[in-house]
């Protein structure tokens, strides 16, 4: 078969240090998933629990993939977040894309923060409405942005950002969306359960959420389950049941993952400890971190469980990856062009069951391999 045109992008791919691959775990210390409070590492969620429960939906949501189960955890997730409805997604990324390619229309104008994740990008690439990038987490530079927008106007930003951890300056962007009649929508795939007494999310714990037009949360992150909900009002929920294509032409989550999403609210609500460890460790992480100074790494500031190394260079970034790795410590590297050039990193993510020793160990390592480079 001639494949020479997929040959070419990937040895393009190889030839800028950039080819992925797929990795299994191995059982190295975790400092790179999503799994911020140990939901999945300490099997806080059992499954057998739920054994009359159906692995299969059957059908889209519209069609024979509606159940009860899945519309009372609407509902009861809606009203933890304190919003009027939400719909769930079966992913965050399918929500993100749903959502922002239904809603704003040919004549709208969409600005967003030019870090946002791809599946936010991937939602605007599919809307028919205008898009600017603002810089990042720059409220001039939005505001510029909104005096030339044009029809409805959506603004979208994470609250904490994947790959720097940086928080939004929610706040200032909620009072520039009023003074220019626009809509805020909001990612807060790794806010939630982790920022906010009972990890509400950023909108909540700032008493903001009435004042959003959406707000997405993910499940596949500090829930430990699959699965996102767009929270909003009960018109936004039936107009994305009617228009939101990633909603409809897709086959429902199944009551079981259903359960377990809805036994993870019931859980880490309550988990306070494991947010103040986590609080801990960020504190260490970014005090003994701010100490050491090389000229070819930069630890950025962040007050969430995601920290970044920067270690410019595909080259470098990967070298010292795998250095951590022989002393048995999982980081992952992010590499260009995933992040801009120069701004390659190690996205290093603290969860609640790391120790401040393993912490410790971490920077030490890191820093006697600069030292050595
Ligand atoms: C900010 C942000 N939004 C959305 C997503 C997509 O969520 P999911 O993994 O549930 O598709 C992710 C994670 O990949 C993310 O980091």
């Amino acid at each position: 078969m001639d494949e020479d045109f997929l040959h070419k992008k990937l040895n393009e791919r190889e030839q800028q240090n950039a080819f992925r691959k797929l990795r299994l775990p191995d059982g190295k210390i975790d400092f790179s998933s999503n799994d911020y409070l140990g939901i999945v590492k300490n099997a806080l969620i059992h499954e057998q629990s739920f054994p009359d429960l159906k692995h299969g939906a059957t059908g889209s949501r519209l069609l024979s993939g509606n159940y009860e189960l899945i519309m009372q955890t609407e509902k009861l997730i809606a009203a933890f977040h304190d919003a009027e409805a939400g719909l769930i997604f079966n992913s965050g990324y399918d929500a993100n894309i749903g959502l922002l390619s239904s809603v704003p229309q040919r004549e709208d104008t969409i600005v967003y923060d030019q870090l946002s994740h791809a599946s936010i990008r991937d939602g605007i690439r599919l809307s028919f409405a205008q898009s600017f990038s603002f810089l990042h987490n720059s409220l001039t530079d939005l505001e510029e942005k909104l005096r030339a927008a044009k029809g409805n106007i959506f603004v979208v930003t994470e609250t904490v950002f994947s790959m720097d951890g940086d928080m939004a300056p929610v706040a200032g962007i909620i009072r520039l969306c009023e003074k220019y009649k626009a809509h805020l929508i909001v990612d807060e795939a790794h806010a939630t359960g982790v920022i906010g007494n009972k990890g509400e999310g950023l909108m909540q714990q700032l008493g903001l959420q009435k004042r959003c037009f959406a707000r997405m949360h993910t499940f596949g992150k500090a829930v430990g389950c699959h699965g996102a909900i767009v929270l909003g009002t009960e018109t936004l929920r039936n107009y994305l049941i009617n228009f939101s294509r990633s909603f409809i032409y897709t086959t429902a989550l199944p009551e079981i993952s259903i359960a377990a999403i809805d036994a993870s609210y019931k859980i880490f609500p309550g988990m306070n400890k494991e947010r103040n460890h986590l609080q801990q460790l960020i504190g260490l992480f970014q005090e003994e971190g701010a100490r050491i100074h090389y000229p070819d790494i930069e630890i950025m500031k962040s007050e969430t469980p995601i920290q970044a190394a920067i270690v410019p260079g595909n080259d470098n970034v990967r070298k010292l990856a795998a250095q951590l790795a022989e002393a048995n410590l999982d980081v992952r590297p992010i590499l260009y062009p995933t992040v801009q050039k120069g701004k390659e990193r190690l996205r290093i993510v603290l969860h609640s069951f790391n120790s401040m020793d393993e912490v410790r160990q971490l920077l030490e390592t890191i820093f006697m391999h600069r030292q050595l480079a």
